[in-house]
């Protein structure tokens, strides 16, 4: 359970980027020596520059969001006391539809983490080729110190003061770390009650009874699996009794764990916040995921040997799912991984310089902006389903999820062997070639 270092990144993501890649300097709003995030794209971008051919023109506008807005979220706390919460809400690029991309709850999260999580989903979007721009929001807060009263006044004010900038064909929110159907049932209710109408497609992510999507909670963790045995029927590695280690076994990392298990793979090793799980022979994972949903996490759970938390990155597997937080695979776990595969689950979980480790090591990378689509591909299935009004079964659901990320992870996988990049390196070429197209194609107004 390491975190991300912030000194694992090369000089790029620092105050070099500005002035070395950028015909502009560096965003005045931004700490050029604590970039974060945002760094990391922005040496992503930095690194697929060179095959955008004539569309590289137009690469300065990746660089930089369209919009961010920053709000005042007061509320009056179970004490009556007053307090004041940060909140965000970015839209790095739409050009290609309306913005897209969840609301995360976490004390920590910030501008330059907002910033680059919005990026990465107008390539997220791009890659699978739905039709949205990239967007994301969060609010400063740590939602286990609050009331579930107070938590609902954070999201009510929080959809109202964003409410200038979001709505069903501007931008959309969905639910990201530590946010949930619940919270966008109040925000929808929210920002209907603010239009004077009823606005299912405003946010999706929402329970069924209110327009969500049958088949949405699965949706990241079947996009990581179905991802997972297209690159391991390329690579040659047989999915039947492959072994596979997963940190992070909540919606994504649990519902990945199971598909593997059902497709007779062998989940040997399981770490989340609480502890780290092992056994050598395959973990019952229907029997961990009724433990998780018991107890809160994996500790504890009888039919395992329990592991030191550090030990988990030298697993002995074929498959390794980061399916947390950020940074987890950085310059100090990297070298201990024995995986012939990394699919990341989780969004931003591996450091340029890790990337850079694994690459080397002849271990191929499934990137997040790829992986991950699953959620995005079935919310839009969602913002479709509510906007007619009229919804398909859990089949129909999974079949078209199913195509459109096998059909996009073959594209992908053709530009890398085209260009002899990493799988990251020729999803932002797909994705980003696609945005700069569209924006080409609209003109620059006025
Ligand atoms: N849910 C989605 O549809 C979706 C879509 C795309 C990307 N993601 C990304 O996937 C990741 C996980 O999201 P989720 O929806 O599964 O969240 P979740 O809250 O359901 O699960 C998070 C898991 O991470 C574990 N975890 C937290 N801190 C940890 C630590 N320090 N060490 C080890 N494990 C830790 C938790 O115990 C839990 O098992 C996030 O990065 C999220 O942005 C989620």
């Amino acid at each position: 359970m390491t975190h991300s270092d912030a000194n694992d990144q090369s000089p790029h993501a620092g105050k070099h980027i500005s002035p070395k890649h950028s015909t502009h300097p560096l965003l005045s709003y931004l700490d050029p020596e604590h970039l974060g995030p945002w760094g990391i794209y922005l040496q992503q971008v930095d690194r697929v520059t060179p095959y955008l051919g004539h569309l590289a023109k137009w690469v300065e506008t990746l660089k930089r969001p369209k919009r961010a807005l920053i709000v005042d979220i007061p509320i009056e706390l179970d004490n009556g006391t007053v307090a004041h919460f940060e909140g965000y809400r970015v839209q790095h690029n739409l050009s290609r539809g309306p913005g897209k991309g969840g609301v995360r709850f976490h004390q920590d999260v910030t501008l330059s983490e907002v910033m680059a999580l919005s990026a990465w989903m107008s390539v997220k979007n791009a890659a699978v080729n739905v039709p949205y721009g990239g967007a994301k929001g969060g609010v400063r807060i740590d939602p286990r110190k609050y009331s579930q009263n107070e938590l609902e006044k954070v999201a009510r004010r929080y959809t109202s003061e964003i409410g200038l900038i979001i709505g069903p064909t501007k931008d959309i929110p969905a639910p990201d770390v530590n946010t949930n159907e619940k919270v966008m049932a109040w925000m929808m209710d929210t920002y209907s009650q603010n239009v004077g109408a009823t606005a299912t497609g405003v946010v999706t992510g929402k329970p069924i009874e209110l327009g969500g999507s049958l088949g949405r909670r699965e949706a990241t963790g079947r996009g990581v699996f179905t991802v997972g045995v297209e690159a391991a029927k390329l690579i040659g590695l047989p999915i039947d009794g492959v072994r596979v280690a997963i940190q992070g076994f909540g919606n994504v990392g649990g519902t990945a764990g199971k598909l593997f298990a059902e497709a007779g793979a062998k989940v040997v090793a399981v770490q989340d916040h609480t502890g780290t799980v092992y056994r050598d022979g395959g973990l019952d994972v229907e029997a961990l995921l009724a433990h998780v949903r018991e107890t809160g996490g994996v500790s504890g759970f009888g039919k395992a040997d329990v592991m030191a938390d550090d030990e988990f990155w030298g697993v002995d597997c074929d498959i390794l799912i980061p399916a947390a937080l950020e940074g987890q695979v950085n310059k100090d776990t990297a070298p201990r991984i024995k995986a012939k595969m990394v699919i990341e689950g989780a969004n931003g979980p591996t450091t340029p310089t890790a990337d850079d480790i694994l690459n080397d090591k002849g271990v191929l990378v499934l990137p997040d902006v790829i992986a991950n689509a699953g959620g995005v591909t079935v919310s839009y299935f969602e913002w479709v389903q509510d906007f007619s009004s009229f919804f398909w079964t859990e089949d129909e659901i999974n079949q078209r999820l199913v195509k459109i990320m096998k059909d996009a992870f073959n594209a992908v996988w053709q530009v890398a062997q085209q260009h002899k990049v990493s799988l990251r390196t020729a999803t932002f070429i797909v994705a980003c070639s696609r945005i700069l197209q569209a924006r080409e194609l609209r003109g620059l107004y006025p």
